[in-house]
């Protein structure tokens, strides 16, 4: 078992470049699917979410050779089976798009119930409803998903509910289905945009990504021979946004699309923290103490869930009393617990916590519950006073490349450590 050891406190400072977005890439990888030929893909994190999504398309066939650690290209002429991996798609929570992107491909898939970190429940009937409504048939049993179409049919479809992981799975069941596909009410994130994009390269003829009304003209054909290079991680960069703030450090971050970074440059503004906006990089720092502030997470271009954790470390360290509302997710405060050994004042009940700002935090033992949650550790140890040692560490390395190399180049004391 490993650990991060980490001694504080420390202003983080200097550069750091933000890697390719997880969320993106974990769909573009399947979406290859879609495509009879080849393509390579780059600026891919290194992390192990897209080890695993590498080995799910090897294990169905597809040819992947790695040009780097950040760029493959993968030969999906030969899809040989219809039965993803039970063991590897249960490990992380996109595997749910080998549904969509194989239903396009063979109209037909096999595949275990997803994985992911356990934020409460995470039902998929948006994704079953929307591939229903394109004429396939879904069924599960014992944990596994049965998928089938004789032939897609393009279809209106309406999410109930703003959903990233039924927009984009939708998206790609849709892509080679005759006739003209709407999503209405279709989440807006970069990723989806980029998903889009990606498709569209090969041949797609989706319009409308980043509206809530995307629709999609089916295409007889996707081509290989193109090159895409996945969009920067809005998530890595917002998380280290944050840690300059809780630090009160001064980081400039290279490689990121400031325009989606807006809603958190907007509480970096009214937590008293500065943002310089430089077109492809973002400068960030504070010399005082953060003030309070509320949030309320939203879909994009809301405040996102997936930085509600990092930024609970700074309303954590805050002047004064905050309060965070979290819509998406209905146990994304486990992290407060692990605060709260830190020396925090945090009481979270149901879907709000109500921040007590302290001076400062203690180093302590925690343990990771989330990806999400173990960055928002991370800062926090960075941050306190002494040592904190941070468990758990297979759910930090699903989403963050070299998390300890990147916070340790701009001056912070860590080291992963072998138990
Ligand atoms: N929902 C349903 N039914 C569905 C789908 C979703 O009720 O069929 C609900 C969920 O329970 C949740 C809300 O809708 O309350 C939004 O879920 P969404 O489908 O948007 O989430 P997801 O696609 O499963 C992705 C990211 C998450 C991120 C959310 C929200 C990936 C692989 N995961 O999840 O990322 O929190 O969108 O932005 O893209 C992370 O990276 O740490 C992470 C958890």
């Amino acid at each position: 078992m490993e650990k991060l050891v980490v001694k504080g406190p420390t202003p983080l400072k200097g550069e750091v470049t933000i890697s390719g977005a997880k969320n993106a890439a974990v769909a573009i990888l399947p979406a290859t699917l879609l495509i009879d030929g080849v393509c390579t893909i780059e600026n891919l994190p290194n992390i192990s979410d897209i080890k695993i999504s590498c080995e799910i398309l090897r294990q169905l066939g597809a040819k992947i050779t790695w040009n780097n650690e950040h760029s493959i290209t993968i030969d999906t002429t030969n899809i040989t089976t219809t039965k993803a991996p039970l063991d590897l798609t249960s490990k992380f929570r996109a595997s749910y798009y080998i549904i969509g992107a194989m239903l396009g491909r063979k109209g037909e898939i096999e595949v275990g119930m997803p994985g992911g970190c356990k934020l409460g429940a995470r039902p998929i009937d948006q994704h079953i409803k929307g591939f229903e409504m394109l004429g396939a048939t879904v069924n599960l049993e014992k944990g596994t998903i049965y998928a089938k179409a004789k032939k897609l049919k393009a279809a209106p479809i309406y999410m109930d509910i703003v959903s990233v992981g039924a927009t984009i799975n939708v998206m790609l069941a849709s892509v080679l289905a005759k006739g003209t596909t709407t999503i209405d009410n279709a989440a807006k994130e970069p990723h989806i945009v980029d998903v889009a994009n990606f498709l569209n390269t090969m041949g797609a003829d989706i319009r409308g990504a980043g509206t809530d009304v995307i629709k999609i003209n089916g295409v007889e054909k996707l081509h290989g021979g193109c090159t895409y290079s996945v969009v920067p991680d809005q998530i890595e960069a917002g998380t280290f946004m944050l840690a300059a703030v809780a630090t009160r450090g001064d980081l400039t971050l290279k490689n990121c699309i400031t325009k989606h970074l807006e809603s958190i440059t907007a509480k970096i503004f009214e937590v008293g923290g500065n943002v310089e906006d430089n077109g492809d990089s973002i400068r960030v720092w504070c010399n005082k103490r953060p003030n309070n502030a509320n949030i309320k997470t939203l879909p994009y271009p809301g405040f996102p869930t997936d930085l509600q954790p990092q930024m609970g470390v700074v309303l954590a360290l805050a002047n004064g009393t905050s309060v965070i509302n979290e819509s998406i997710w209905e146990s994304r405060f486990q992290y407060t617990e692990e605060l709260n050994k830190m020396g925090a004042k945090i009481t979270a009940q149901g879907k709000t916590a109500f921040f007590e700002g302290v001076k400062k935090l203690y180093g302590a033992p925690v343990y990771s519950s989330d990806l999400r949650a173990g960055a928002a550790l991370v800062i926090a140890g960075t941050a306190a006073e002494g040592e904190t040692e941070i468990y758990n560490l297979e759910h930090i390395d699903r989403g963050y490349e070299n998390i300890e190399e990147k916070f340790r180049k701009i001056g912070a004391k860590i080291e992963r450590v072998k138990e």
